[in-house]
């Protein structure tokens, strides 16, 4: 499996985000991922598609953590993906990133490395379930073992928000402004825990 030079399982926090929900997200899983000893958190994000009228993307992101290169993918032990929930589907910045992998694809780079996933949305019922699942099928494709949440985890029946057995979701509201709410960031942390967890068992 992948490790850091020091000897630390490197875990991929991979997402996009505009407007921060999914950043923040990103973030917990992080410091979930960090709270397994031997495990370490690189988070990383990906550019917008340009329109070519709003103007190229800078070379380096002004905020946030740096863009991801395919070398990021290659190097993890672990992969967790983040994206906003757009029309019920993935963020097309990270499709577009993931559509380059097929160089990977064909080394079978990423196959048998685990892997989850997590997005935000506005409204309760938009499409948190459909965008979780559509971001596991590239994963699938490249051999990943993808893990959900489990229902021992007690905030998954406890949520008045988000939160699913297919990954850590949160509702993020019409502005896209309501807080992480204490079972939305507990079920982010274990996602990150688990998937650390799991990535050191493997190996
Ligand atoms: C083009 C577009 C499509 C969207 N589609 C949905 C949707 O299908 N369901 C939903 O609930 N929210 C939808 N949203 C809202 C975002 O998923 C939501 O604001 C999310 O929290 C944004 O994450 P971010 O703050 O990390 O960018 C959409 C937003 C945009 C811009």
């Amino acid at each position: 499996m992948a490790l850091l030079s020091y000897g630390v399982a490197s875990i991929l926090v991979l997402y996009y985000s505009v407007g921060g929900s999914v950043r923040r997200m990103a973030e917990l899983v992080a410091e979930g991922v960090e709270r397994v000893p031997g495990a370490a958190a690189v988070l990383r994000t990906v550019p917008r598609v340009s329109t070519g009228i709003e103007g190229d993307e800078p070379a380096v992101p002004f905020t946030g953590a740096p863009y991801c290169e395919l070398h990021d993918l290659e190097a993890c032990a672990g992969l967790a993906l983040g994206s906003p929930t757009r029309f019920g589907n993935m963020a097309a910045p990270l499709k577009h990133f993931l559509d380059g992998t097929g160089l990977l694809w064909q080394r079978g780079a990423l196959a048998g490395k685990p892997a989850c996933v997590f997005t935000s949305t506005a409204s309760l019922h938009g499409g948190q379930e459909t965008t979780l699942v559509s971001m596991m099928l590239p994963l699938l494709h490249h051999g990943m073992l993808v893990m959900g949440l489990p229902y021992t985890q007690p905030e998954l029946n406890a949520t008045r928000a988000g939160g699913t057995p297919y990954g850590a979701s949160h509702f993020a509201g019409l502005a896209d402004d309501q807080p992480v709410s204490d079972e939305e960031r507990a079920l982010c942390i274990a996602q990150g825990r688990r998937l650390a967890g799991l990535a050191l068992r493997l190996k």
